[in-house]
Order: structure tokens, then C-alpha cells, then sequence
């Protein structure tokens, strides 16, 4: 009796810290010099396409020793669509400091990058493909849209409660 009940109990613990976590890739596939990413996790992690509620996005990385500090930089945040040839749309870019309140990123130290109300349509599901893309000036222009590297960018699909009860059926 008392055995029955634990282990669902048990098995509930520990996979509580771990529900709004996703599956994430490089967008370049093999990572990037600027340091790695931890953890990606949405909430709410299925996102519901039917509700309004827009999904929110938290990135968790840290910067490798050898980075230099990110101190005037942006984050991405796109879709690319399967049915469009891949076709990326950016949806928002935020200020790294302005926005996400995330600078400066300082070599080896962890970073989070808090994105919330991120733009959706129920025409991302199945078929978006969203990324996060920490930019940062070239040093070249004063505007960062137009002169920017790429320090960092993952790429995910986002759960949804129809994937969800395919994918434990
Ligand atoms: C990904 O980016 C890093 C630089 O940060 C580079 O060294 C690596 O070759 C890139 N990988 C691919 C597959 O382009
Ligand atoms: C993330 O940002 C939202 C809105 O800006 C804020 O309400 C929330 O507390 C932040 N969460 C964390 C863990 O910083």
C-alpha cells in the first residue's frame, strides 16, 4: 500500500523542476565559441494555441572565460515556417539591457535571457520553427540591426498540447 502510493509521489518530484524545459538545438548545429546554453524553458510548457495568451521564452546559458563582455547587445527572437520554404520572420527584437534587463554578460558567468509575451499564431504550431539569437554589436555602426554577430542563437519547436499527447502515446 504505502509503496503504491510513494512511488508516484517520487517520480512526481522529480520530474516537477524539469516540466517547462524543451529539447533545443544550435542553429549552426555544432554550438557556438561564445559559450553554451544550459536549458531552454517555455511556459506554459504546452503552450495552448487556442488561448491568447502569448508563450514566454527563458534562455539559461553562461559565457565562456574567453568571451568578451556583452555590453550593448539584442536578442532575436524569430520563426522560420516549413510551408514557406523556411521563410524566417523576426518577430520581436528586444535591447539586451532596455528590454531583458540582461547586461552586461560578463566572461564566464552565467547568463538568463527572460523573454516574455512572445508573438504567436496558432499557425506556428507544427510547422515553427522558433529561435533566439543573442546579437551583439560589431563595433562598426550604431545600429545593431544592420551591424551585428551572431554570439549565440538556439533553435526549438514549442509543445503544444496535441504534439504533447502524441509524442507519450
Ligand atoms: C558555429 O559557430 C562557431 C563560432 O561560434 C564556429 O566555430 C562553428 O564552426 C560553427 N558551426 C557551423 C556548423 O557552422
Ligand atoms: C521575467 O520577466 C517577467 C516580465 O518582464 C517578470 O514578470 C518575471 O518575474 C521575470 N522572471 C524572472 C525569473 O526573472
Amino acid at each position: 500500500m504505502a509503496i503504491s502510493h510513494a512511488l508516484p509521489l517520487l517520480l512526481l518530484l522529480f520530474f516537477l523542476p524539469a516540466l517547462s524545459a524543451i529539447n533545443f538545438k544550435y542553429c549552426n548545429e555544432s554550438g557556438y565559441d561564445y559559450g553554451i546554453v544550459s536549458r531552454v524553458e517555455i511556459s506554459p510548457n504546452p503552450v495552448r494555441p487556442e488561448d491568447d495568451d502569448s508563450p514566454s521564452f527563458m534562455v539559461f546559458g553562461t559565457a565562456s572565460k574567453a568571451s568578451k563582455t556583452i555590453s550593448d547587445g539584442a536578442v532575436q527572437v524569430a520563426v522560420s515556417l516549413k510551408s514557406e520554404d523556411n521563410r524566417r520572420i523576426i518577430l520581436t527584437t528586444y535591447d539586451l539591457c532596455d528590454d531583458l534587463l540582461a547586461c552586461p554578460i560578463e566572461p564566464g558567468k552565467n547568463f538568463v535571457l527572460n523573454i516574455s509575451e512572445v508573438i504567436y499564431s496558432p499557425r506556428y504550431e507544427k510547422e515553427g520553427l522558433f529561435s533566439v539569437t543573442l546579437l551583439d554589436d560589431s563595433g562598426e555602426s550604431d545600429d545593431i540591426e544592420e551591424e551585428s554577430v551572431t554570439r549565440m542563437c538556439v533553435d526549438f519547436y514549442l509543445p503544444t498540447v496535441a504534439s504533447t499527447f502524441v509524442s507519450s502515446a
